[in-house]
């Protein structure tokens, strides 16, 4: 397998090496039959409208195995009965195209500066790996990214198994180059909730609270990992809302879920403020709960802890609290329920983390509040804590005190599993009633 090269090519700030990308291709294929062609491809190139794309973003499994990043990209492996040979199938160099298009790293730079034994050019995909497909007794290939390959390996006829699972075991932790990238990732998108925090202000509009967090990631040479959620007043209450183009009014809190991307590596923030810079007593009040539930998930992130203890320990707290403000009138039993779905679930309707990596909701486990038994919590592994509660007006299936209808607050942090207890990477995006108070408005980031 390839050894050494450069990472010239790259952006001088990346902080993956080839020597970590070889020693994640000699961990996967360890677990590969020898006889076996190994093909990742990379996410197709997605129409918008016409001849215009949307932004292309590869392949998780294909920027893991080598960092490869741009569009009609293959990663290969096959065993020549000595070792295995790893390629890159890329686009090739085309002066007529890179005037359009831009920039191609090319075949010949692919295979010297990136991490694989040999490149090719896509156009000879059929030629180089036919000859591969007929003579191995199994290929381990992901399906659906490219109609190309697919009907190759369909006619091939070899044995077809999915090599995700054992990719997915080894994305689950992470390296501690891939912490330092995903602290990078939480520190740019931690920045730009407190420039959102400062530029705040009665009738400030969602969209505009929404430019300030995305200047700030393009700053950074970043971009957004999902689209940023800015949801003031009720809005907030919708857990996936988006549109982002309500004014949110004196009085009201505005809920910002938005993380960026750094290397393919996802950041997943949430805070929750008022926009003239004073939580009213209700919503302090829900607020406090709220925070003391994160807490409380956040403590449970121990190695050897189950995956659900998260859920349950931020269950606990909203429970009683809902019982303690008189929003629940049962007990504490009734309030969980036998299996934590009881009368809580109705304010509190996600759980209460995932997996956080080049996905952001990562691979390699359940999700919090799911039925799944998700992996024991092991150093490395990187979660999002994100309890909430949601009291909208209009819904019909909920009777809440009228100090707290309309009410949406969530708090999330990506947090790191050590062996010496959590580590919080978005530790510098200020949550404390005190300190949000204090930024809310002050001014001095990009005021709107
Ligand atoms: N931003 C998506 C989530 O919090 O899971
Ligand atoms: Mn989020
Ligand atoms: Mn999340």
């Amino acid at each position: 397998m390839f050894e050494g090269g450069g990472d010239k090519h790259r952006d001088s700030s990346s902080m993956i090496t080839n020597e970590e990308y070889c020693h994640r291709q000699s961990a996967f294929l360890a677990d590969i039959p020898l006889d076996n062609v190994v093909l990742i491809p990379t996410n197709p190139v997605m129409v918008r409208s016409r001849d215009t794309n949307f932004p292309f973003r590869a392949n998780s499994y294909i920027l893991y195995l080598c960092g490869w990043n741009e569009p009609e990209g293959l990663w290969m492996a096959h065993h020549n009965g000595t070792k295995w040979i790893t390629s890159l199938f890329v686009q090739p160099r085309d002066e007529k195209k890179e005037i359009w298009e831009g920039r191609r790293i090319g075949v010949e730079q692919a295979s010297t500066q990136f991490p694989v034994d040999e490149a090719y050019s896509i156009d000879d995909l059929d030629e180089v790996i036919k000859s591969l497909l007929s003579d191995s007794k199994g290929i381990n290939y992901i399906q659906g990214l490219n109609s190309n390959l697919d009907e190759l390996v369909k006619q091939s006829g070899s044995k077809y198994s999915d090599p995700r699972p054992v990719l997915d075991s080894l994305r689950i932790l992470k390296s501690p180059q891939e912490i330092e990238v995903m602290k990078k990732s939480a520190e740019i998108a931690s920045q730009a909730h407190i420039n959102s925090m400062k530029a705040g202000h009665p009738n400030v509009g969602e969209w505009e609270l929404q430019s300030v967090i995305e200047s700030h990631f393009v700053n950074c040479k970043s971009t957004w990992a999902y689209p940023s959620i800015v949801g003031g007043g009720e809005n907030a209450t919708i857990l996936h809302y988006k549109s982002n183009n309500e004014v949110i009014n004196d009085g009201e809190l505005v809920l910002i879920d938005a993380g960026c991307e750094v290397l393919g590596y996802a950041s997943d923030i949430t805070r929750t403020w008022p926009v003239n810079g004073t939580f009213s007593q209700p919503q302090r009040e829900i607020y406090e709960l709220v925070l003391k539930a994160q807490l409380a998930a956040i403590e449970a992130c121990k190695v050897n802890n189950h995956w659900k203890s998260m859920h349950e320990a931020a269950s606990i707290v909203i429970a009683q609290g809902l019982i303690d403000l008189g929003i629940l009138q049962c007990s504490l039993k009734d309030a969980l329920g036998d299996n934590f779905d009881g009368q809580y679930r109705k304010f509190f309707m996600h759980g209460t983390g995932h997996l956080l990596g080049l996905d952001v909701h990562d691979v390699g486990g359940g999700r919090q509040g799911d039925d799944s038994p998700g992996p024991l919590l092991q150093p490395g592994m990187v979660v999002t804590v994100e309890p909430g509660l949601y009291f909208a007006s209009w819904r019909s299936d909920i009777d809440v005190p009228d100090r707290y209808a309309g009410i949406g607050i969530r708090i999330e942090d990506d947090i790191l599993i050590t062996d010496d207890g959590p580590v919080n990477l978005s530790e510098n995006c200020p949550k404390s009633i005190e300190m949000i108070e204090a930024l809310v408005g002050s001014g001095g980031g990009n005021h709107v």
